[in-house]
């Protein structure tokens, strides 16, 4: 992992809990498909200052750490490979942020979507932080020159943020930023459960957590919007689409459209079908299960050396920056 011609990889996730299955289909499968490719070097970290930008609990925030880490490595991130830390311990990322909010305008951050859904949820407590998100994600990922994103989609307008940063500064100052972009798996944009949006830890209901039993499963799906099970014409979206999404990639295409097929004629019987899926869903879920476990009480080394080395190359970057900058 040192010095070499190879991309680097950065990505993370707010630490706000456990991952779910829209974090790993969308995120942390294309982190370890790109962590096992000798081209890339892979950097991958817990978002907990990002965490902050919409209320939170204090006395959360350890364990949520803890837990999107505890994932990260069920889920096949390897210390080996890849460095892994949490941001809030690489204040260069901080100090970078600032130096790079100087070439965006207010205006442009005000227009992004991801913000104005938030200000819209918490019309309250729309804070500054909350502006800075993108901003903080751009030096998040410039601070290691980063090529290549693996991100769920709809962090797309922030990875244009970053793009228009990275421009800006090379032609400001001279610095010489990639411009990132996303780097996308097959499952990028994973459905809620619920029928409607994407599946999100904000939406009681519209997940299942990379953690969860089968029984909690079970419950998860019982609880999806159904209809009659028959129809003249398959529905496009909504919970049943969304059903035969999980299916297909759970239990693949045969089955997916051995279903479609029962919808158009004789009818599904949901109860059998939403069984059958928790149990290929968890089929899936256990070996991370168990691989979580071996880890636990393992990580506090695993996150020294990952934050050792990321502050290393993180110095660097912001050193470069400083000087063309004229601090
Ligand atoms: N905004 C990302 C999300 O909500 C999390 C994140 C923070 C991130 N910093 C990043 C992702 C840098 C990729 C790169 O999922």
């Amino acid at each position: 992992m040192e010095s070499n011609n190879k991309k680097r990889v950065l990505s993370g996730i707010r630490a706000t809990g456990r991952l779910h299955l829209g974090n790993y289909l969308g995120a942390v499968k294309g982190m370890v498909e790109l962590q096992d490719n000798p081209e890339y070097e892979t950097y991958y970290m817990v978002a907990d200052a990002h965490a902050i930008t919409t209320p939170y609990d204090v006395k959360n925030l350890e364990q949520n750490r803890k837990d999107v880490v505890l994932d990260y490595l069920a889920a096949g991130l390897d210390p080996k490979k890849s460095v892994i830390f949490i941001q809030s311990q690489v204040p260069a990322h901080f100090e970078l942020m600032h130096y790079l909010s100087s070439v965006v305008t207010i205006s442009r951050m005000q227009h992004l979507p991801t913000f104005k859904e938030k200000v819209k949820q918490y019309p309250e407590e729309a804070s500054m932080a909350l502006l800075n998100y993108p901003i903080l994600m751009a030096a998040d990922i410039l601070a290691y020159k980063a090529t290549d994103v693996p991100v769920g989609e709809d962090q797309e307008p922030h990875l244009e943020v970053a793009r228009l940063i990275a421009r800006k500064m090379n032609d400001k100052y001279g610095t010489d930023f990639p411009e990132p972009t996303t780097f996308k798996t097959a499952g990028s944009y994973v459905p809620s459960l619920l029928g409607e949006g994407k599946m999100s830890k904000s939406v009681e209901g519209s997940y299942i957590n990379l953690t969860d039993d089968l029984d909690t499963i079970k419950d998860r799906l019982a609880k999806v919007p159904t209809d009659s099970g028959m129809g003249t014409e398959l529905p496009k979206s909504g919970s049943i689409a969304n059903l035969l999404y999980f299916i297909e990639i759970f239990q693949g295409e045969e089955k997916k459209k051995e279903y479609e097929a029962s919808y158009l004629g004789s009818g599904i019987r949901y109860r059998t079908l939403k069984n059958e899926l928790a149990v290929a869903i968890y089929e899936h879920l256990k070996p991370i299960q168990e691989r979580r476990k071996e880890f636990e009480g393992k990580i506090d080394k695993i996150l020294e050396e990952g934050s050792k080395k990321a502050n290393e190359t993180a110095r660097n970057t912001l050193a470069e920056v400083r000087q063309k900058m004229g601090f």
